[in-house]
């Protein structure tokens, strides 16, 4: 079995067509972007790349650009020299720099501000730069893989990513469906981490049955193959299928909110635990969910710090970290008004 089988579980056909790009790119060096939902698999098929490739042996670093605060990702990045802002009492060797010879990964890569993405697009054009506060440029050589789960190319559209820093990083575009889109991997997937999961808890309390296999199936696995593993493993240390399912159950309901099944009753959970009661339901596109909720997050933050710059537009852009013309635009998207 190839390394590539042994870490990424899975027979559907587009499984085995990232399997094949995986083969094919390992040691081409080329820029990688990972694209697909929260929990499909971005960060495994990155390993993946490192592993099957000749930098395997070296460092595998990675930096998830959302969880560190744009102010200070910077110096995450490239690192500082000592007194180059204050408090920084000792030198700071960067992720770029630990990355030399081997593979960085930039998760998340659809968050990066603005302002460093410039900065960003000319590390990659040369792989040179310099720590924060030193008088010398230091070069590396690193494999640049990055993942989102953004539509990079609408925020391209709405002036939140660089066009020119997007076709620099696509590259090799290597695209994860949901795991709804591909129910041939379902069985392999129960069956690896159930496999794995007995060796590690050392006994099996459960069985999956075929019922069980036949919800698994129904299930739209809005959390892809992290919420599965999860509830697989779940079910291997509490054995009751009755709760776990039950909970999968509400919680479809509530991932798609405001259709028919609402005004229901919750579905019953069936005595038999065989018996598969999951209702044909009438579901909102998943993008238009998506869109609606950060149109809502976006207008509330945005018209908050307008109230609070006194519709300065120019000073709202900056604590935004967007530029002027993206938050005209946005402005104008979400009809944002000054209230007198
Ligand atoms: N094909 C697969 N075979 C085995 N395990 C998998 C597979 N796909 C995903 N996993 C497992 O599912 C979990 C989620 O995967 P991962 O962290 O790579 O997802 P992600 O796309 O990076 O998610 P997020 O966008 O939330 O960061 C991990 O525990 C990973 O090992
Ligand atoms: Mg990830």
């Amino acid at each position: 079995m190839n390394i590539c089988d042994q870490i990424l579980a899975g027979k559907s056909s587009s499984i085995l067509k990232v399997k094949e790009l995986i083969r094919q790119v390992a040691n081409s060096d080329l820029n990688v972007i990972i694209c697909g939902e929260s929990g499909v698999g971005k960060e495994l098929v990155a390993q993946a790349l490192h592993l099957c490739s000749n930098r395997k042996g070296k460092p595998f670093v990675k930096v998830n650009c959302a969880a560190i605060p744009g102010e200070l990702l910077e110096s995450e990045l490239f690192g500082y020299e000592r007194g180059a802002f204050t408090g920084a009492d000792r030198t700071k060797v960067g992720k770029f720099e630990l990355a030399h010879s081997g593979t960085i990964f930039l998760d998340e890569i659809g968050d990066m501000p603005l302002s460093l993405q410039s900065k960003m697009l000319q590390v990659l054009q040369d792989f040179q730069f310099s720590r924060l506060g030193a008088k010398t440029d230091v070069r590396v050589n690193c494999w640049v893989l990055a993942a989102t789960n953004q539509d990079l190319e609408q925020s391209v559209r709405e002036g939140l990513f660089r066009e020119d820093l997007y076709y620099r990083l696509n590259i090799i575009r290597i695209f994860i469906p949901p795991l709804r889109e591909r129910p041939d991997d379902i069985d392999v997937l129960i069956d690896y981490f159930s496999g794995r999961f007995a060796e590690k808890i050392e006994r099996t309390l459960f069985e999956f049955t075929d019922g069980t296999r036949d919800f698994f199936h129904q299930y739209s696995w809005p959390g892809n193959v992290r919420e599965l593993k999860n509830t697989v493993e779940r079910l291997m240390i509490l054995g009751d299928w009755r709760t776990v399912k039950a909970e999968l159950m509400a919680r479809e309901t509530k991932q798609f909110g405001s259709h028919e099944l609402t005004t229901q009753p919750p579905p019953p959970v069936p005595d038999d635990y065989e018996v598969v009661t999951v209702q044909k339901k009438k579901f909102p596109p998943l993008k238009e969910v998506k869109k609606k909720a950060v149109q809502e997050a976006e207008g509330k933050l945005i018209s908050e710090v307008l109230t609070e710059t006194d519709w300065n537009r120019k000073r709202a852009a900056k604590l935004l970290q967007i530029s002027y013309k993206a938050l005209l635009y946005k402005i104008k998207e979400l009809n944002l008004r000054r209230e007198d």
